[in-house]
This record gives structure tokens, C-alpha cells and sequence, in this order.
């Protein structure tokens, strides 16, 4: 402790201030000017300071650990001081311990247990029920997502791509991503595991990608809960189990990073955001500045960023309370409570809770669904400080005829999509339907890719639908191959779960005349072709 202490106070001299002050006193000239015309020199500097930053905010994390072993060689001193007492035996010991002190009897602080006692009936409350994770810890950035069942459409696994995709690889080494899912069915729970690991087996296996589940006794018997601010049952059921999850996944994640982010499962993140949050933590803390939360969106609980040794206050908390409020009400209780002083007016509240929370100038995340997991709670909140979001990736394509008996969606026509225009949105596809791209003349193709959804419209992809070409060859082709149909078309692919379809067509099918896709399942849900993208083999 007293080491860390030391340290801390070693490292308040800026670093830059430093140098300027030295080089001030020989020439004039102002510190700004000199960093402006120094600009490699600053970027050392301020990789320096980040650095000490970073350092110091792993001071941090290893004192409460320090501090989490204390408390628990005191519980276990105490322990073993009642039994050698009762038992008078082993004197040595009991001086050891005791260290001869003091006789005064301790008093006993309230723990968790005093407001969750039904945690108490079974031994495992607080044990995993199910955990799929390589132990990764020592990251600087841990992100917790936790997701349920939905009624409708999830959207875990279209978020867990577009974070990976938003990370780079520098990023990914850095970070842990823990997705509690938070139901008691354990079948569903190891399905959603499966599935991660499958759609995310890299992933998976380096130990970015975690997955955990609370026993069914962590949660109380939630008919008993009391109907609080006047909110029906199934609501106060709904606000109080997800206290109680956010209070576990803090909790497991506590030590496991230096910062921890909120996230949900049906959000999408700007390209390297990892980094930008980083920095502005280590910014802050090499400031000196004096915070608790770092805002990166706007919505609810998502993208609020904490030091891990934050977390305890945030977990004691959320259990106190988690039948009284909704989770966002309680971090703005928290925080008041903190700050406010109950003489004060609510000016002075609203600036001492700003500078506890600081707000970053853009928004790093972004809703998708539209559909919350509160069943009938449509969820349509964007935050509009995000920034435009691209709905459709243009390209040029070799010239075509196409046309699908699917109807379009306004002017989202397959035509204009086709030529970059706009992104093909069609209205609920069923078996059989084909896509047709007819090439204006045969041609030999390099690769193509399909991408069906948009981050709008994530469900609206294709589903059970093959890719098709039609080659110089295909009537002489094996009528008893499989991948032959009826009318003569090749099948060469399909649509995968993320609503792409992408390949390369060997030369030796041919010059290409057309290609098409078949729907071979009705869809629910209307589909997107954001992206086409066709290239001509060229070459003779
Ligand atoms: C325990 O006793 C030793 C030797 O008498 C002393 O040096 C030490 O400070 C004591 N520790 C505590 C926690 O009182
Ligand atoms: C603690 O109590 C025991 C017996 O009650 C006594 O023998 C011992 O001297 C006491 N120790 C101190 C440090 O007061
Ligand atoms: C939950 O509480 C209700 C009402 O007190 C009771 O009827 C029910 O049996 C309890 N359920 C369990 C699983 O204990
Ligand atoms: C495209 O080709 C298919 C057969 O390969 C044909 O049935 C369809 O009518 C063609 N569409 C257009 C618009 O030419
Ligand atoms: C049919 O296509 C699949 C994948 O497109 C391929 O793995 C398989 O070998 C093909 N079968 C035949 C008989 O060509
Ligand atoms: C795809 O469609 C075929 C034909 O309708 C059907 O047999 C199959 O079960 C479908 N597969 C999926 C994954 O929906």
C-alpha cells in the first residue's frame, strides 16, 4: 500500500511542464507554441504520460486486490480466533492471530447477504452455473454484454461482429468480452455458447470472447418482489432482474481489467473505439481529473465506462436497491448521493455530477434493434450525436439485367441497388422466389460478394438462400450432380448466418451468363441486399 502511495506521488510532475519550464527560462516562448513546433516531441510526451497513466491506473487495481485478501485473511483470522477460544488450545496460535491486541469483541458490519439472504439457502447462489472462458485477465479494457432470450429477433451475434470488426488486432490483444447470458435455462444458455463459439471460433479459442451464467439461485423469487413507483408487476419482475445482472457481471468482471464498459446486445460500434476510450481514461487520469463514469453514448447504460475498482460501489448499490429502481435511476442516485448536498440547489448538483461524469463529445455506440427484450416495449431511441451510419456499400458491376419477382420496398429497387444507388429492400421473400442478374454478355468472374441486412435492419437478411450461376457448360453438366437444378443453373453457394455470400468462381465453369439467387424458405422478415459486388476475371 504505502509502496503504491510513493509512486503516485512520483508521477504528479507532468512531463511536460517540466520541459517547457526548462526551455522557458532561456527563450520566450509560450508553452503552446513550442509544442505546436514540436509536434514528434509532443507525441513522445504524451505517449509518456499515457503510459504513467496506465501504470497508475494498474496501481489501482492491484491495491484492491491487495485489499480483497486482507478482507478475506480477516474474516478467516476471525474464524480461526472464535474456534481456538472456544476450544483453549493452541495459545501460540491464538497470540499470533490475535497478536495480543485487544480482548474488545468486534462488531459485525452488515455484508450482501443481510439484503439478499435467500443468496444464503444454497451454497452455489453465487457460483457460475455455466462459464465458457480461457481466463484471460490483465486486459485494459473489459466490455460486459448481457443478453436474454428475446420474443423477437437477437441481435448478439450481429453485435459481437460489428465490435470485432470495429477492433483492431492491437485492440482485440487488449480486451475481454464477456457476454452473460442472463436466463436459467441452461440448454438455451450452452445453445447461445455454441453458437458463439461456432460463428466465433478464433475468437473463442484466444479467450476474447467469454461466456457466463448466473446459478438460478442468484436471483430471488421474483413473485414476491414488491410492486414499487407504481410500476405493474412484470415490469418491477423485468427492472429488479436486471439490477441483479448487471450487479454479476460487474462482479465477475472486477478483476479482470483495469476499465469495464457497459455495453447491451443489440449495438454497433465506431471503427477502433477501444482506443478512443482508452486514451480519454488515460487522459483523465493523467489530468488528475476526479471521475467515476466516462460517457460514450448517450442511451441508457450503454458505453459507461468505470474503473474496476469502481465496481464495488456500483454492485453494493445495485443490490441494495435492486427491487426500488430501474439500473440507469440508480447510477443517477449514486452519483447525487455521492455530490449533492441536500443544502445546495440543483445547479450546484447538476455541475459537482458533471464533473463526476464526464460526457465524450461523440457517441461511440448505437442502438440497432428495434425491439427491447421488455416484451411490447419498443425500443426506437437512437442517439443522434453517433453520426451518419452506412446503409449500403456502392459498386460498379459488370453490365446486367436484373429482376426478382420480389417486390420492392419504395425506391429500393434491385435495379438501384445493383448500379450503387441505394441498398435492394424486398418485401418478405418466399420459397422459391429468384433474384436474377443477367450479364449483358457471358463473362468470366473473378469473385462476388453479397451482404444482405444493414445495421438498420439486421434481421432483414436472407435466409436458406442459395447463389446460382448459369455457365457455357451447364447443359452438358452431370444432370445427377446435386448442385445442378432442374433448369440448369449451377449452385456454387449460400447465404451464411450473417447474411453474406461471397466466393470465387473457378475458370473452368465457363464464361458466366447469369447468376441468381433462390429463396428456398418463406422469411418473416423483409430482406436487404446492402451490398453487391461483382468482378469480371479479365485476364485471357
Ligand atoms: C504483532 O507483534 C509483533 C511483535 O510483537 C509486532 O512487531 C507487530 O507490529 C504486531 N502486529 C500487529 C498487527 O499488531
Ligand atoms: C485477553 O483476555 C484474556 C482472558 O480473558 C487475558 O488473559 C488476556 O490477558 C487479555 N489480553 C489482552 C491483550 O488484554
Ligand atoms: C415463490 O413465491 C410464491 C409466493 O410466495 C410461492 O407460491 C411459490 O411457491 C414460490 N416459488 C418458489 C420456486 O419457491
Ligand atoms: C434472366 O434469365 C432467366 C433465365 O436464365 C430468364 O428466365 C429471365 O427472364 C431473364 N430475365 C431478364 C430480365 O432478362
Ligand atoms: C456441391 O457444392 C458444394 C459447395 O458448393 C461442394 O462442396 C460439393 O463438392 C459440390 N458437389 C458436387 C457433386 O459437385
Ligand atoms: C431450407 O429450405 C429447405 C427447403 O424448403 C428446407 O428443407 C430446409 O429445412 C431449410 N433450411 C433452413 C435452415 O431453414
Amino acid at each position: 500500500m504505502m509502496k503504491g502511495k510513493m509512486l503516485s506521488h512520483i508521477v504528479t510532475i507532468s512531463p511536460i511542464k517540466k520541459k517547457c519550464l526548462i526551455i522557458l527560462m532561456v527563450v520566450v516562448v509560450p508553452c503552446s507554441i513550442l509544442n505546436f513546433l514540436s509536434t514528434p516531441d509532443l507525441r513522445d510526451e504524451t505517449a509518456l504520460q499515457n503510459g504513467i497513466a496506465e501504470l497508475q491506473a494498474k496501481l489501482e487495481n492491484l491495491q484492491a486486490k491487495y485489499v480483497n485478501t486482507q478482507e478475506e485473511l480477516n474474516l478467516l483470522s476471525h474464524q480461526l480466533l472464535t474456534f481456538t477460544e472456544n476450544a483453549h488450545i493452541l495459545p501460540d496460535l491464538q497470540y499470533l492471530i490475535n497478536n495480543g491486541t485487544s480482548n474488545i469483541t468486534s462488531i459485525k458490519l452488515p455484508s450482501i447477504f443481510t439484503f439478499l439472504p435467500y443468496l444464503l439457502n444454497d451454497l452455489n447462489s453465487l457460483k457460475p452455473a455455466f462459464l465458457q472462458s480461457k481466463g484471460k485477465t490483465g486486459v485494459s479494457m473489459v466490455l460486459g454484454i448481457p443478453t436474454v432470450k428475446r420474443q423477437v429477433q437477437s441481435y448478439l451475434l450481429a453485435t459481437l461482429k460489428n465490435l470485432l470488426d470495429s477492433m483492431s488486432s492491437e485492440e482485440m490483444a487488449d480486451t475481454l468480452i464477456i457476454v452473460v447470458v442472463a436466463e436459467t435455462d441452461l440448454d438455451y444458455v450452452s445453445y447461445v455458447a455454441k453458437q458463439i463459439e461456432v460463428h466465433f471460433p478464433e475468437e473463442t479459442e484466444i479467450g476474447l470472447v467469454e461466456v457466463i451464467s448466473p446459478s438460478p439461485s442468484y436471483y430471488p423469487n421474483f413473485t414476491q418482489l414488491k410492486n414499487t413507483l407504481g410500476d405493474d408487476h412484470q415490469r418491477v419482475k423485468w427492472r429488479s432482474k436486471q439490477n441483479l445482472d448487471f450487479a454479476f457481471i460487474m462482479s465477475y468482471a472486477q478483476t479482470k481489467g483495469t476499465f469495464y464498459v457497459q455495453l447491451e446486445d443489440d449495438i454497433l460500434a465506431k471503427k477502433n473505439f477501444i482506443t478512443t476510450m482508452k486514451l480519454y481514461a488515460l487522459e483523465k487520469i493523467g489530468l488528475k481529473e476526479n471521475w467515476f463514469i466516462l460517457d460514450f453514448c448517450q442511451l441508457g447504460f450503454i458505453g459507461k465506462l468505470f474503473k474496476s475498482v469502481d465496481l464495488p460501489w456500483l454492485v453494493q448499490f445495485f443490490l441494495m436497491f435492486y427491487n426500488a429502481k430501474p439500473v440507469d435511476w440508480l447510477l443517477d442516485n449514486l452519483i447525487t448521493t455521492k455530490v449533492c448536498g441536500i443544502d445546495k440547489d440543483n445547479k450546484h448538483c447538476k455541475i459537482a455530477k458533471a464533473e463526476l461524469w464526464r460526457h465524450y463529445e461523440h457517441s461511440l455506440f448505437q442502438h440497432i434493434g428495434t425491439h427491447s427484450s421488455l416484451k411490447g416495449k419498443v425500443q426506437k431511441l437512437k442517439d443522434k450525436k453517433f453520426g451518419k451510419i452506412i446503409l449500403h456499400y456502392p459498386h460498379e458491376n459488370p453490365e446486367a439485367i436484373v429482376e426478382s419477382q420480389i417486390k420492392p420496398y419504395k425506391r429500393y429497387t434491385l435495379d438501384r441497388a445493383y448500379r450503387g444507388e441505394t441498398f435492394y429492400w424486398g418485401l418478405l421473400p418466399q420459397s422459391g422466389d429468384h433474384l436474377y442478374f443477367n450479364f449483358s454478355r457471358p463473362i468470366y468472374i473473378k469473385k462476388y460478394l453479397f451482404r444482405s441486412g444493414n445495421v438498420e435492419h439486421p434481421s432483414d437478411k436472407f435466409y436458406n438462400t442459395t447463389i446460382e450461376i448459369m455457365s457455357e457448360f451447364s447443359n452438358n453438366m452431370d444432370r445427377n450432380n446435386n448442385n445442378i437444378t432442374e433448369d440448369g443453373y449451377i449452385v456454387i453457394n449460400k447465404f451464411d448466418s450473417f447474411g453474406i455470400a461471397q466466393g470465387r468462381v473457378d475458370r473452368s465453369f465457363g464464361k458466366i451468363s447469369g447468376l441468381r439467387m433462390t429463396v428456398h424458405s418463406d422469411s418473416d422478415n423483409w430482406a436487404i441486399i446492402s451490398e453487391i459486388h461483382i468482378v469480371e476475371d479479365e485476364s485471357r
